[in-house]
């Protein structure tokens, strides 16, 4: 075969996976549009599905982002800021090709759906952030193996956090779960992470609680960490000596460097307030009934003292 009869054979061969590639994601968008409150009216403008004239029309439409601008296959949908409310968007298991969704800032409420990673096998950037989503993390996103950054912060979502999460989810870079009312302990196999690609954890403001587990040293030197404002108790293990409080900051019962040391702060947080309350107790006593200390033999010569 000559040289130039392979290239065109391949040239054929991509052509033909492209076209197997391409899917029309018209109806995963209008379903969408369909499913969420749009009180602004910020998406009708330009998610106008009547003027369909040409391939890749969707394309244009206000934060959809197409692998091709000249077919209808969504690679983005960053939905930002819009003031968009209702439950998780509907239909976007229609669009079988979007690896990056962005609903940040909106006011979308109500639970991650529990076949989340039915409806987006292939998700790989997931930001929900600053929405009034609630419920758990359904353990269904451990299956979304492609996911390498998941921000949930500033949400309404509670319940334990998955433990099995870094066995499943062996891509994710970044985990923000800030801002909520997660509880329960850090599940010590998310320490696994920091020899996966993990690189940002924030824990921070959530209602975990239990100890710091010293496994947690092997995030120390590869991972951005912080688990601030919560309810953690305990020594912080010591491999964090050196660095800086604040990420261990707002937990009252955590305690050891770059902490406070624990038993001096707890002795002297009790013994200086009893010994204020003894003295202002004790003043009292003596000043209006002087004769108790008077007849108490003991204290006899002491008073005299003074
Ligand atoms: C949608 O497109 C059709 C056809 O181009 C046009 O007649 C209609 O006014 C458009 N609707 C909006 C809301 O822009
Ligand atoms: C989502 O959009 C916001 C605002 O544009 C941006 O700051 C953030 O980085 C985006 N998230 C992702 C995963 O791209
Ligand atoms: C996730 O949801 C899909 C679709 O409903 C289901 O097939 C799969 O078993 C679920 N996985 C988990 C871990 O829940
Ligand atoms: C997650 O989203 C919040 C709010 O939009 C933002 O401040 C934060 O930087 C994001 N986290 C990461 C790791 O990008
Ligand atoms: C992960 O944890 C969930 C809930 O605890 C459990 O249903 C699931 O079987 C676990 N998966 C693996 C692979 O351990
Ligand atoms: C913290 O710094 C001190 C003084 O530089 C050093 O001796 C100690 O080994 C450091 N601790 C850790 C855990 O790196």
């Amino acid at each position: 075969m000559s040289d130039d009869i392979k290239f065109v054979l391949s040239l054929l061969l991509l052509s033909s996976l492209m076209l197997f590639v391409a899917s029309d994601d018209t109806e995963c968008l209008r379903t969408l549009q369909k499913s969420l409150v749009d009180p602004r009216g910020e998406l009708e403008s330009t998610w106008n599905f009547s003027g369909n004239g040409f391939n890749g029309f969707i394309c244009s439409f206000t934060g959809v982002n197409c692998w091709n601008p000249s077919d209808s296959t969504v690679r983005s949908l960053h939905l930002v800021s819009l003031g968009l409310q209702g439950q998780f968007p509907e239909g976007l298991q229609g669009c079988s090709m979007i690896e990056d969704l962005n609903l940040s800032g909106n006011s979308f409420s109500g639970p991650i759906p529990s076949d989340i990673s039915w409806r987006l096998p292939y998700l790989r950037y997931l930001d929900l952030s600053h929405n009034s989503f609630s419920g758990q993390i359904p353990t269904n996103i451990t299956e979304m193996t492609k996911l390498e950054f998941l921000n949930l912060s500033n949400n309404d979502f509670s319940g334990p956090i998955p433990s099995n999460i870094s066995l499943l989810v062996p891509q994710l870079s970044s985990l923000d779960l800030s801002y909520n009312s997660f509880s329960g302990p850090i599940p010590v196999s998310i320490t696994d992470m920091a020899y996966l690609k993990l690189k940002t954890l924030n824990l921070r403001h959530n209602k975990l609680n239990g100890e710091i587990p010293w496994q947690f040293c092997s995030l120390a030197h590869s991972v951005s960490f912080s688990v601030a404002e919560n309810l953690f108790s305990g020594l912080v293990p010591s491999c964090f000596e050196n660095f800086t409080a604040s990420i261990f900051a707002g937990n009252r019962r955590l305690c050891g460097a770059p902490l406070g040391n624990c038993r001096l702060r707890r002795v002297n947080d009790e013994t200086s307030i009893g010994a204020a309350v003894g003295f202002v107790v004790g003043f009292v006593l003596a000043f209006y009934f002087p004769h108790w200390f008077v007849f108490s033999t003991s204290l006899h010569s002491y008073i005299f003292r003074i």
